[in-house]
């Protein structure tokens, strides 16, 4: 049985803890041994005694950082690292991508590094999605710190005493920060505008409530995402963009830029000129304030206000500013990324290469550089309109030259004439019928986004079961044939129907709440 070590956090600002007393039962119960630093939890108002409680046994900071396996949020720093001992596991927000430093000084310790900000952006990683849940808590923050350096309502309000007008609010980015600023933004009454440079993200800004803004992409073809994040934009559609952002930015009461590129610099797309013609009284919050700043005049960890009254936040510690909850959800991706690498309730990890989850988060093993791990295809390619619009496809190749397509479509469709000719007058009808039926429903179904195929897959079962209906009416039929088609027609939609009932119970579990 394996020890898990919980050192507090030491960087500064650093509020968050990696485990809290909740978590601490789920990897007991996986058959680890807890062990908490003094005091760790205590900035995210979590007591020793409740990590007592919750079976954790209090150490100091050598023991802790001496376990099997070492769970923290931020990287460690060179004298932490020498705490470990060869063979230990460490957990951790280890950014390799920004930090290659990192990489090499676990590798030097001959340890085994799993980083929280490498967990690929796949379904089944969602619950260890680290990144996403604290985004998620920097998004609402965000808007929370806008609206107390903005000192004005939100929403618009018609009072007795007069008219209040509702924020302008233009979100840069919707990513995971930027869709939740959005709905906080939106949730108190604000009229928000938000852009991002892909454009299949348009449709989940518009499903919560703000207009979606597009850099004039009929001339700029910009590439659906095959990771869930953006690529680098080229000359070309930065230009374009800088037009629609000095027109957004000077609208607007309050900007929250939060656009990045994974293992990049964050993209500059606030200007000084943008903010000097912003009226005072706004506020800018850049979230991607870590990575440089969105606009070029943030002061990375600072909030300031500039000659022209303009207020720009800059706060690289926003998920820290609500360490309660940061920590909850973080020490809930941690423990279940040690959930998947414990096979088995026995509390000894296993470094499974085959599982990509664990395969794209492992930096270094036992001491050897496995970083950067191959690339993993995440999102489908949802918008192929959006694509078809922007670079029309090139005609499809065939295989048999032209005068024999010809000749072989003349011999089907006389053939087909003919075969219809001698068919039964109700068989002609029931083809036509047929025939329109698929078309219009491929043209249905391919035309509804995937957002929508839960309510299709509703709709689909509501015909399958009409089907059974008129299948067992048929099944009193003298043919024996008519008969058997039927009873085949009642099975396959009988599968259709309890198949989707499966797959819907399966997609509501996801999203129930655990009880507390
Ligand atoms: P994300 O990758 O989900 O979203 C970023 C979005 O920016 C993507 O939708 C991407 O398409 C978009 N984007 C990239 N380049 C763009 C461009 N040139 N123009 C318009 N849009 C562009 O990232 P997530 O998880 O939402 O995080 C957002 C930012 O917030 C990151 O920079 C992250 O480091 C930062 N963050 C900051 C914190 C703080 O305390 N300040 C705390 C947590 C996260």
């Amino acid at each position: 049985m394996m020890v898990i070590g919980v050192p507090s956090e030491t960087a500064v600002n650093e509020n968050r803890v990696a485990l809290t007393p909740k978590t601490v039962v789920q990897l007991r119960k996986l058959g680890y041994d807890v062990m908490v630093e003094q005091g760790a939890g205590l900035k995210a108002g979590l007591p020793d005694a409740a990590f007592q409680a919750a079976g954790a046994v209090l150490m100091d900071k050598t023991a802790t950082w001496g376990a099997d396996i070492v769970l923290r949020v931020v990287a460690p720093s060179d004298a932490e690292l020498a705490l470990l001992h060869p063979g230990a596991t460490l957990i951790a927000f280890l950014e390799p991508r920004f930090d290659q430093t990192m990489v090499d000084k676990c590798a030097a310790a001959g340890i085994t590094a799993l980083s929280m900000d490498m967990i690929p952006r796949i379904s089944r990683a969602q619950s260890m999605d680290a990144l996403s849940s604290m985004a998620n808590i920097s998004g609402y923050r965000a808007v929370v710190e806008a609206a107390h350096a903005f000192g004005r309502f939100l929403g618009g309000q018609v009072t007795a005493a007069g008219k209040v007008l509702p924020a302008n609010v233009f979100i840069i980015g919707t990513g995971v920060a930027g869709l939740a600023a959005i709905g906080v933004a939106n949730s108190m009454g604000a009229v928000v505008r938000a852009t991002d440079v892909r454009p299949e993200t348009a449709e989940q800004v518009e499903s919560m409530g703000a207009t979606f803004v597009q850099v004039n992409a009929a001339q700029v073809a910009q590439e659906v995402s095959a990771d869930g994040y953006a690529k680098e934009t080229s000359d070309d559609y930065n230009q374009r963009a800088a037009i629609m952002y000095a027109e957004q930015v000077k609208q607007a009461d309050i900007v929250i830029a939060t656009a990045a590129v994974p293992g990049k610099a964050s993209p500059r797309l606030i200007t000084a000129q943008m903010v000097a013609a912003m009226t005072p009284g706004s506020v800018i919050v850049d979230l991607a304030a870590p990575g440089g700043g969105n606009c070029e005049l943030t002061k990375p960890g600072l909030s300031y206000v500039t000659d022209n009254g303009v207020t720009i936040i800059g706060y690289t510690d926003m998920v820290s500013r609500l360490a309660g909850q940061s920590s909850q959800l973080y020490a809930r991706n941690v423990a279940n990324l040690v959930g998947l690498l414990t096979p088995e309730p026995n509390g000894v990890p296993v470094v499974n290469f085959d599982d990509e989850i664990v395969r794209t988060a492992t930096i270094t093993l036992n001491g050897t550089v496995t970083f950067p791990p191959p690339a993993v295809q995440v999102s489908a390619p949802v918008a192929a309109n959006v694509l078809s619009e922007q670079s029309p496809a090139p005609p499809p190749k065939s295989p048999l030259p032209w005068p024999i397509q010809v000749a072989a479509i003349t011999v089907a469709a006389v053939a087909a004439s003919l075969l219809l000719s001698l068919a039964p007058t109700a068989f002609l009808s029931s083809l036509a019928v047929f025939t329109l039926a698929t078309v219009a429903g491929y043209y249905v179904v391919w035309g509804v986004t995937s957002a929508l195929h839960t309510p299709l897959m509703s709709l689909s079962n509501a015909i399958s079961g009409i089907i059974v209906v008129g299948a067992m009416w048929q099944l009193s039929s003298d043919s024996g044939l008519v008969r058997l088609i039927a009873a085949l027609a009642i099975v396959v939609a009988v599968i259709n129907i309890v198949g989707g009932f499966v797959i819907t119970s399966r997609m509501v579990a996801m999203f129930r709440k655990e009880a507390r």
